[in-house]
């Protein structure tokens, strides 16, 4: 049986965690490969609204096993919250949420690193969501990180020498700082952790899939802040893309099948870095309100501006993308013109590439398409699309050379279209 990966194709905040739970009834496990409580999944249905952050979105579907990868980032305390309100609103987790003794800890100083980095960056900071992400994923990389699996044996002696460490650095940088509390907290979210099936997720997903089942992987962030291939440094510090479905779950790659890419009608970015087609005028204040474009987790606006097709094809050959998704386009639907950037111009120059560096001088070049002026959020099937939406869709799959499968049109689980497109 194959893995499908289901990604975000810009800067986040697609709407993946709607999509999974859609996707979730064709599946038997949900995995999380990357990322960690700097995610912000939302998910809505029967009237209400969730926000998930480490827990993968296939929770509210059955009985579905879902699980934690190891490429993932997990803070003990955040996930306490998280599992225990979830649990009070009749959603038990303990039977069906497994997680990887790989996947590294997130410990109250790197959260303290986070922010005093951040500020020693000055005017360049990267606009983190201070979650200690980037300072947990250097440890792991630098091979002084803590696992999940380190809570199981002599836990107390390694968090000290790791947090003797991170003590060292905070001096070194004149940051002070007070985690007595938040210590406290972490550490019975510790004790919480070893309430759950903490396993080898390696051996139990390339199990199931021997017998036959199926896996979705949800990725967190999107596809423009990875580590590598997005604006750097302004990314976030894991392997956002398909690949790091492979590396975060232990999945070889010809086990991808499907590889399903995410995006908005339009674009959207929280914290600081490159967008090309960001708008600085009444139009991107409109798509801020009516998409409510404001952080799920920081709660901070999200900057708007237009569809960035260059960025949206770089993605999609990264990831290798078999299908597309597009989230919010009901956000467009009083819109008497919609513009889509084709090409940058740098220097006076036209390219129609995704450059080493968007930082500068970047110029989108624009094609305008009619609005549809309808309100299509009460729609349920394709035939129903106005004519002018449907053209839209066809421009954009002819510049991106994918098939868009499903279209969302409201933040509803219900809310969303499949389309009955050719292969
Ligand atoms: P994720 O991080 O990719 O899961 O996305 P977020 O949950 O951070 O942000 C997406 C936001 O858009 C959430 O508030 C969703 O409830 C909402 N949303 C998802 N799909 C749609 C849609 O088609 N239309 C509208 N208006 N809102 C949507
Ligand atoms: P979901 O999964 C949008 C952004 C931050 C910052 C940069 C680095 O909900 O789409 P980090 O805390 O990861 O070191 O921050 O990445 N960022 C996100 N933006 N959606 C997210 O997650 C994000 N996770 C991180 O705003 O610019
Ligand atoms: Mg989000």
């Amino acid at each position: 049986m194959k893995v499908d990966v289901l990604l975000g194709l810009q800067w986040g905040d697609e709407g993946k965690g709607k999509v999974v739970d859609v996707l979730t009834p064709r599946y038997d496990v949900v995995a999380r490969f990357q990322g960690g409580p700097n995610a912000g999944h939302t998910l809505e249905f029967e009237g209400q609204k969730y926000v998930l952050r480490s827990i993968p979105s296939g929770i509210f579907q059955g009985d579905k096993v879902n699980i934690v990868g190891n490429g993932v980032v997990l803070d003990p305390a955040l996930f306490k919250a998280e599992a225990e309100a979830l649990e009070a609103s009749g959603h038990p987790l303990k039977s069906r949420l497994h997680i990887s003794k790989k996947a590294h800890l997130i410990m109250p100083t790197h959260r303290v690193l986070d922010a005093a980095y951040e500020y020693a960056k000055g005017d360049a900071k990267v606009g983190t969501t201070g979650k200690g992400i980037g300072p947990t994923y250097t440890d792991k990389v630098s091979r002084n990180g803590l696992r999940v699996g380190d809570i199981l044996h002599n836990f107390d002696q390694k968090y000290a020498e790791a947090k003797a460490r991170h003590e060292r650095a905070l001096k070194a940088l004149g940051y002070s700082y007070d985690i007595a509390e938040a210590e406290a907290e972490w550490f019975k979210g510790v004790e919480y952790l070893k309430q759950f099936q903490l396993v080898d997720s390696e051996h139990e997903i390339n199990r199931l899939l021997s017998e036959g089942k199926s896996v979705l992987c949800e990725g967190a962030q999107g596809s423009m802040l990875d580590v590598d291939f997005g604006s750097y440094p302004f990314v976030t510090s894991s392997n956002t893309v398909c690949a790091g479905a492979c590396t975060g779950l232990g999945i070889a790659p010809g086990k991808i099948g499907e590889v399903y890419g995410i995006f908005k009608a339009y674009c959207t970015r929280v914290g600081a870095g490159p967008f090309p087609t960001e708008l600085f005028d009444e139009t991107g204040d409109k798509i801020c309100t009516l998409g409510h474009e404001f952080g799920s987790v920081t709660g901070r606006k999200r900057r708007c501006g237009w569809i960035d097709l260059v960025a949206l094809k770089y993605a999609i050959m990264i990831n290798g993308v078999t299908r597309l998704i597009m989230m919010k386009s009901d956000v467009l639907d009083m819109f008497d013109t919609i513009k889509a950037c084709v090409a940058y111009r740098i220097n006076g120059t036209e390219i129609d590439y995704y450059p080493y560096d968007i930082n500068e001088g970047v110029e989108p070049v624009y094609v305008e398409l009619p609005g549809w002026t309808t309100d299509m959020s009460n729609m349920q099937s394709e035939d129903e699309f106005p004519e002018e939406f449907n053209a839209y869709l066809s421009f954009l799959e002819e510049q991106l050379e994918v098939p868009i499968k499903i279209v969302s049109v409201g933040p509803d689980r219900a809310q969303t279209i499949e389309r009955y497109t050719e292969e």
